[in-house]
């Protein structure tokens, strides 16, 4: 539970926000930024993207103001999320605005380490206990090959620092499994999950980023459970309602695994999210071909209840699936790093 939780004055009095499918949207994700420290193959090619401008990007006011239009319709669990949210000048005083809101129950971050050791402190402070961070490899040449900056001791320095951290409740670690290069660590991640207070989540490599993809690169969850079942057992947990990992703990009871597996095993139907990128644009699917600008009307001096029609006007279209696999699929536009993971 975030630090901060304090119930809503407006709780039941407005309905909750749905889709057009059924399903009820109760997490938000964020992106405080389109920059990044880093150069995820997977995620953006050597050069970077086309940065937004700093105008175009939300101030801090301007988040807060729509999180808490969000969290009006029943929006309690917000993941802050980039590009890097760390390279955000003073992101923990964002979070903190954000912690503050009612409703929101439940605050987290997706970081890609880097500033983990200098930040981890503050972050808990301003009421984030829950932590994904990003690592993909587990030495240091590979590493640096996939995100094409040398930081893994850095990465590992700052994990270390939120082990030994009160108020840390989840450490998760995300490695974006690649057929040819994940194999080699696999045994590696579930030591490494077995030893640590961490769950290391595989993330099956998915079209978006970078322009190369290929199905075959696709190194599934399944493939990765049976790599590791040749030395450790595994149990399978029951499945949290919206989560989107398959959790297993090890049949000797020494720490958990989770596979995300949007490809092989797509989890679109108990989908309860939605994304608001830096550039205040609202996306109601990772793979939308469509988004809806709520920077304009927030701008323009639009009041909260003219807010919330824009963005259920907006769930309400969510996309059933995404269609990757299917003839015809076309990556969005965006790469992850200006959508948030
Ligand atoms: N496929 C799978 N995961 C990805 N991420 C970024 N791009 C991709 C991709 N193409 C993940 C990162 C990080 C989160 C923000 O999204 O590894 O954990
Ligand atoms: Fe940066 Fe994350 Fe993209 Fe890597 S995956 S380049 S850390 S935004």
């Amino acid at each position: 539970m975030n630090a901060f939780f304090a119930p809503r004055a407006d709780a039941g009095q407005i309905e909750p926000l749905v889709d057009g499918h059924g399903r009820t949207i109760g997490d938000l994700r964020v992106s405080v930024t389109d920059l990044c420290n880093l150069r995820c193959q997977y995620c953006m090619p050597p050069e970077g993207v086309d940065w937004l401008d700093h105008s175009e990007v939300l101030s801090f006011e301007e988040i807060a103001r729509l999180v808490d239009v969000f969290a009006s319709l029943g929006v309690h669990s917000v993941r802050l999320t980039g590009g890097e949210p760390l390279v955000r000048r003073e992101f923990p005083k964002l979070a903190a605005m954000i912690g503050r809101i009612g409703g929101i129950e439940d605050l987290s971050i997706t970081t890609n380490g880097f500033y983990l050791e200098r930040d981890a402190t503050a972050l808990v402070a301003a009421g984030i206990h829950r932590f994904n961070v990003s690592l993909d490899a587990l030495d240091r040449k590979r590493f640096a090959q996939v995100t094409r900056r040398d930081v893994y001791d850095r990465v590992i320095a700052g994990l270390q620092a939120l082990e030994g951290l009160e108020g840390v409740t989840a450490i998760k670690v995300n490695a974006v499994a690649m057929r040819g290069f994940t194999e080699h660590d696999v045994l590696a991640f579930a030591e490494l999950a077995r030893t640590r207070p961490y769950q290391i989540r595989f993330i099956e490599y998915m079209p978006i980023g970078a322009d190369d993809w290929r199905a075959e690169d696709v190194l599934t969850g399944e493939e990765l459970r049976a790599m590791i079942e040749t030395a450790y057992p595994l149990v399978p947990t029951e499945h949290e309602p919206h989560a989107t990992a398959r959790v297993f703990r090890f049949a000797d009871g020494d720490g958990e695994i989770g596979f995300i597996n949007p490809v092989s095993q797509p989890f679109c139907g108990e989908c309860d999210r939605v994304r608001l990128t830096a550039d205040g644009k609202l996306r109601t699917c990772l793979f939308s071909h469509y988004e809806t600008n709520l920077r304009d009307p927030l701008r323009g001096g639009a009041g909260d209840e003219e807010l919330r029609q824009v963005i259920r006007d907006a769930v309400w279209r969510k996309e059933l699936k995404h269609a990757i696999g299917d003839e015809g699929f076309r990556k969005p536009a965006r790469t992850m790093s200006s959508i948030g993971g």
